[in-house]
């Protein structure tokens, strides 16, 4: 028989290949310099999604992307997703998407790691103590804009990669990137993308995995949960223009008190949410949810330095981390039309736009709360029975994602962090909102997970973001790590 004349060898399955950590670690830690070399070149380039002014940077530095990956062997794309209309109507060319592969083993698991590589703005002004597009080591921490989220931790993907490769050792599974360049401004395009290759690029994908967030202690965590986001704006119009408080004060009835007066009846100051419907969608807090957060490290005092109160909403520990996860909140960040420079100036404003957003969790519906939130404002506003004009829109509608920790994706990390860090991780949510894991999930049907690298002090969004050198590095060992014990997940699942 055919079959029988095959040399033994051959019918060897390829998912028998020693897990060679030690020489993977070495290769890491004997090649540290050209890493932070690395990071300091991709730090200098201004990626900020939001200055179109930067756009040729932002367009740049996907390039860079795009070639590395290319050094490295990779199969790879830069893919088009088009255009975004700026409010002026003018079109701009949206940086490209990278996409690579390396491998093809049907034999082996896929994953898809994402990342991003635009950066927030950062200015010396801002207060940054050292410029932020100059990488600058202090005591083990590299500071920069970027630094930490995202571009050290698509790095330390890139690395982990790149070490397997370096050594020609085969990689136990096979591994996809996707690199966009607009995650700091809603990952415009994207969407998009990922439902047009649904059937191409992501039909073998099993698995994907986001570095996109932080430690919440200085233990390794694994995250499991974001909230999501509904955006509303609250416009309240009337005279057709400006007027003199001296000259028209008390006749007219003022759009700003009355947008002040319905925006109040939102939350309580202990922190309960008003509107109807709100509270009785969200799923309950289970008894092992109550565990899970009795056994997380988090010092109340250090967060409350750290944002410089000395009194929160709770006081206890497992209240406070499920306020911030698992329930949602009511936040308003501001109103246009007011004026608030500087100076006594007596005018009424004829229109005014409140801005809040409500953070969503399970079981929340966007739609539903869209619904809610616009018949209860309404409704609070014709008690005042106010001449002027309330319009309520919602501008993003973000699900929350939330998966299964019992998963063997996340069995998986603890593995690698036992390996790499001999501890067990912290399992934690995020309260920010990551949009791009609901859709990954909605659209592909793929398990996802988070794992972070970052600090949990690396300061995203502010200034003088760093990362770590040992995040940085240690981080790049436990990516190595993971994609080893991904390849030990029994079955597809
Ligand atoms: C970055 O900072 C270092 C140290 O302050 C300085 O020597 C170097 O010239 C700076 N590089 C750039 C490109 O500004
Ligand atoms: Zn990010």
């Amino acid at each position: 028989m055919h079959i029988l004349a095959l040399p033994p060898i051959l019918l060897v399955l390829s998912n028998v290949h020693a897990f060679q950590y030690e020489e993977l670690v070495q290769h890491i830690d004997s090649h540290q310099e050209e890493y932070v070399e690395a990071l300091r070149e991709w730090i200098a380039i201004e990626s900020d999604s939001s200055n179109v002014l930067k756009r040729p940077d932002l367009h740049r530095m996907m390039e860079m992307v795009a070639q590395k990956l290319t050094q490295m062997g990779g199969t790879v794309e830069l893919v088009d997703i088009g255009e975004q209309e700026l409010p002026d109507g003018q079109m701009l060319a949206l940086p490209k998407v990278v996409t690579a592969l390396f491998g093809s083993d049907s034999d082996k698991y896929t994953v898809c790691i994402y990342g991003h590589v635009d950066v927030q703005p950062a200015k010396l002004e801002d207060g940054w103590a050292t410029d932020p597009y100059n990488l600058t080591d202090i005591n083990g921490n590299f500071y920069g804009r970027g630094a930490s989220d995202n571009k050290a931790p698509v790095l330390a993907w890139i690395h982990a990669v790149g070490a397997y490769k370096a050594l020609s050792m085969e990689l136990p599974v096979n591994v996809k990137f996707v690199i966009e360049g607009m995650e700091e401004t809603g990952s415009n395009g994207l969407d998009t993308m990922i439902l047009a290759q649904r059937d191409t690029f992501f039909s073998n994908v099993d698995y994907i995995i986001i570095s996109d967030c932080s430690w919440l202690s200085r233990r390794p965590a694994l995250t499991y949960g974001t909230r999501g986001n509904c955006y509303f704006y609250a416009e309240v119009e009337g005279p057709k223009q400006d007027l003199h408080s001296g000259v028209y004060g008390g006749a007219v009835i003022e759009p700003m008190t009355d947008l002040i007066g319905i925006l109040n009846t939102l939350i309580s100051p202990s922190g309960t949410i008003l509107i109807p419907g709100i509270r009785e969608a969200v799923a309950p807090l289970s008894d092992e949810e109550w565990k899970m957060y009795q056994d997380i490290q988090f010092d109340m005092d250090n967060y409350k330095n750290e944002i410089g109160v000395n009194q929160l909403m709770y006081n206890n520990k497992v209240d406070l981390l499920a306020h911030l996860w698992r329930y949602p909140t009511v936040s308003i960040h501001g109103i246009e039309g007011a004026f608030s420079d500087q100076g006594t100036k007596t005018v009424i404003p004829a229109k005014v736009t409140a801005k809040f957003s409500i953070r969503q969790v399970p079981n929340m519906d966007p739609a539903m709360v869209k619904k809610q939130v616009t018949d209860y404002l309404h409704s609070v506003f014709a008690k005042r029975k106010s001449p002027n004009k309330l319009k309520v829109t919602m501008v993003i509608g973000a699900k929350p994602w939330l998966a299964d920790t019992q998963h063997a994706l996340y069995e998986a990390g603890k593995a690698a962090i036992k390996r790499v860090f001999d501890m067990d991780p912290d399992l934690i949510r995020e309260g920010g909102t990551i949009p791009i894991a609901r859709t990954f999930q909605d659209v592909t049907g793929k398990n996802i997970i988070m794992i972070p690298i970052g600090g949990f002090d690396d300061g995203l969004h502010s200034q003088n973001e760093k990362i770590s050198r040992y995040n940085y590095i240690e981080g790049t060992k436990l990516f190595i790590a993971y994609l080893n014990e991904v390849s030990l997940i029994k079955s597809r699942v």
